[in-house]
């Protein structure tokens, strides 16, 4: 290289960073390149610095020229930076990637037990006939499962139920309480609180101290059902009952009421449809009998509507009571009522 600057030098010098400069393989070199270029004992530095031995004319036009490459070189640095670090950028990213396209481990999908499964579908035929809903509690005080349903203390019919009685007696220290043998104590609850009419089902859990088998369980569900109202009759009874059976058990059902005694009605029935597997002649399902009791039912009786405070002259009603393990375990031929509270997805996976 000749000592002496000269455009010419200049023009070369500029070319060549140029060229290394679009070679450089990343951001460390460029620092390399600059020390080469532009640093103290750099390239176009040292022209810079020769120019005090040219000829005034020479001077300026060789200084015009490195310095206006010394700004352009800068330039290409700062624009050569910028395009390695959007390179290293999108390589770390790459680098770095997710492969979100994993299938992703299936959810198993829950379902509705049974049980409330067939309680929905019950309580939805009497919504839809103009029923509202409501729970109760599942301990109970004896005064509303039995005295308000007209089963005084030591009356023999409080033997119709194997009673759970819990080891507590409620504030005043008088009042026993227990698990509800049945939903009817509702019957008495609701009535005291609201004025006829009163048109109501009420789903919830029953218990009874009771050995199970294949046909009792310690604990199950009922449906209580309850219309007062000025001028109600048995054929309002019937008429609800019977438009239930048919939207529950088939629209080609009939059904049968017989004499049953149960303290809270006058006259009480036992409620039963012609069976929906043989049509009556005689099968498994119902026994050979041809007819399959569902439901326990009656007018609610005078002394009922007095305890809770109706005028038992003005107003009269019905009630019903159904076991809804009973009614799924029909529809669905299960033969064990155990099944329902096993825990065994195996059963409860097939319905
Ligand atoms: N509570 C009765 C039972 O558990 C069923 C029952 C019968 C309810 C007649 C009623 C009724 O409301 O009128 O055996």
């Amino acid at each position: 290289m000749n000592d002496r600057p000269s455009l010419q030098q200049v023009e070369e010098v500029r070319a060549s960073a140029a060229r290394e400069l679009d070679a450089a393989p990343d951001i460390q070199s460029l620092d390399e390149w600059r020390i080469a270029y532009l640093g103290r004992g750099g390239r176009l530095t040292r022209i810079l610095r020769e120019l005090g031995g040219l000829p005034p004319d020479e001077r300026r036009a060789v200084g015009s020229a490195a310095n206006s490459a010394k700004s352009a070189l800068e330039e290409d640095l700062e624009v050569r930076r910028r395009e390695l670090h959007r390179a290293q950028a999108s390589a770390n990213l790459l680098a770095e990637r997710i492969d979100v396209t994993l299938p992703g481990r299936p959810t198993p999908h829950g379902r509705l037990h049974p049980i409330t499964e067939t309680i929905r579908e019950i309580t939805e035929v009497f919504v839809s006939m103009g029923f509202g809903v409501e729970e109760g509690p599942e301990v109970e005080l004896d005064r509303y499962n039995f005295d308000m349903l007209n089963i005084p203390k030591e009356h023999p019919a409080r033997d119709m139920w194997d009673t759970l009685w819990i080891d507590h007696v409620d504030e005043d220290g008088s009042r026993p309480m227990l698990l509800r043998t049945h939903t009817s104590p509702m019957q008495a609850r609701i009535m005291e609180t609201t004025e006829p009419p009163v048109r109501v089902v009420v789903p919830g859990k029953a218990f009874r101290y009771e050995a199970t088998d294949a046909t009792h369980e310690w604990h199950f569900h009922q449906v209580e059902g309850l219309a007062v109202d000025e001028g109600i009759t048995f054929s309002d009874l019937k008429g609800a009952l019977f438009e239930f059976a048919r939207r529950i058990f088939g629209e080609e059902r009939r059904v049968r009421f017989r004499c049953d005694f149960f303290p809270f009605v006058e006259p009480g029935v036992d409620m039963a449809i012609d069976c929906f597997k043989c049509g009556g002649s005689g099968c498994r399902i119902c026994g050979g009998a041809g007819w399959i009791e569902i439901l326990g039912a009656g007018m609610v009786h005078p002394s009922v509507l007095e305890g809770v405070g109706y005028d038992s002259q003005k107003y009269t009603g019905f009630a019903f009571g159904m076991g809804v393990e009973r009614i799924c375990m029909l529809r669905r031929g299960i033969d064990d009522i155990r099944l329902f509270y096993s825990n065994d997805l195996r059963f409860l996976r097939q319905f």
